[in-house]
């Protein structure tokens, strides 16, 4: 099977590599060769840039399936699709679980309602990343049909998640001591491990499978997540609820109540296709010792010790 990539060196890219190449694929990453670290032995780097249109290193090669893990304006996908026609059998668009209207109900497979496709947008943001998610989704599946396979991943952590949004309560988890919660403890998550999207993609590839998956990972709530770090760390925590409007606007992990819903996705479909499921547990494990082996560099999203000690003092909560 040969596979090409289009961001094979990016945090989820990385892993759905290892794992093509783990099932004895072929190879081939396109990036401007910028992000993460340098690829295994054995991958063809190609280089370019869709930000500026350069597809040249794509003119000649043929793929078994693409996977495009750098597509998120319509221009992307659509200029990628005219370089590779049917030089590609199956095209894979990562896509999010963003492109689902807000505040559904807990339980929602595949088929709940998406928001407004958008076609472009100046900047990504919190309310044009889904809608313009939806629009390269909706050009893959005209262009490709039945040869067009949407994956659709929660919120992915694992090895490589520099993003900082899971490694900032995993770090925390792990230092033990009064945690300040934004949010009540029983807030729900669905974190997915990149090494289960990934295998849920090769699957997919190997299967010929079409269509939308939602690649969700197990059930769990904000302190699983936080005591699970402690635990691991041979730590202990209080975690101490503080007011949500307390921390600044897109705190780590932090949603409002009536959009819980989106933290209880149905998996269904992902899981009957093949997706691993990797314990929270050993997620965590894995991340911490990840981040040990990078050396623990400074976050810049969350709240500094000294601020969540100040913010503790200031709800009467002692630090
Ligand atoms: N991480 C999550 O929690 C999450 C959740 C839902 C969906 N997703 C989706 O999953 C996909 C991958 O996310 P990620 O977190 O792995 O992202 P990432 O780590 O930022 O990786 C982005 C990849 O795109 C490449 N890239 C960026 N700009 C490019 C350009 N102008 N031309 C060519 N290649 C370019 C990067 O390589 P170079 O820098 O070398 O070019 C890198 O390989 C995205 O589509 C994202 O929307 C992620």
């Amino acid at each position: 099977m040969r596979i090409l990539m289009l961001g094979g060196n990016g945090f989820v890219g990385r892993a759905i590599v290892d794992d093509a190449l783990a099932q004895g694929y072929e190879v081939t990453s396109f990036s401007r060769g910028k992000s993460g670290s340098p690829l295994p032995p054995g991958v063809t780097q190609l280089i370019g840039d869709r930000e500026t249109g350069d597809y040249s290193a794509l003119r000649t090669g043929e793929w078994d399936a693409v996977v495009d893990t750098s597509g998120f304006r319509t221009r992307d996908v659509d200029q990628a699709m005219d370089v590779l026609g049917d030089r590609v059998g199956r095209y894979v668009f990562i896509s999010s679980h963003a492109v689902y209207v807000r505040d559904l109900p807990a339980g929602t497979d595949e088929t709940a309602p998406r928001r407004e496709p958008l076609r472009d947008a100046d900047v990504l943001t919190n309310d044009t990343y889904g809608r313009c998610k939806v629009a390269c989704e909706d050009d893959v599946v005209e262009r490709y049909g039945d040869r067009a396979t949407l994956v659709r991943p929660g919120r992915v952590t694992g090895p490589g998640d520099s993003s900082g949004t899971a490694l900032y309560w995993i770090r925390r988890g792990a230092r033990g001591g009064r945690v300040a919660l934004p949010t009540k403890p029983e807030a729900p998550l669905q974190l997915v491990d990149s090494r289960d999207v990934a295998g849920l993609i090769t699957r997919l590839v190997t299967d010929n499978r079409a269509g939308a998956y939602n690649a969700i990972g197990p059930d769990s709530t904000i302190a699983e997540l936080i005591r699970t770090a402690a635990e691991l760390s041979g730590s202990t925590v209080d975690i101490v609820p503080v007011p949500f409007d307390a921390v600044p606007r897109r705190f780590p992990l932090m949603d409002p109540e009536a959009e819980w819903g989106e933290r209880r996705r149905n998996p269904a479909k992902a899981r009957a296709a093949g997706m691993p499921v990797t314990p929270l547990r050993t997620t965590v494990a894995d991340v911490l010792q990840w981040d040990h082996d990078r050396g623990t560099p400074p976050l810049t999203i969350g709240l500094t010790p000294e601020a969540e000690a100040t913010l503790l003092t200031q709800h009467n909560l002692p630090g």
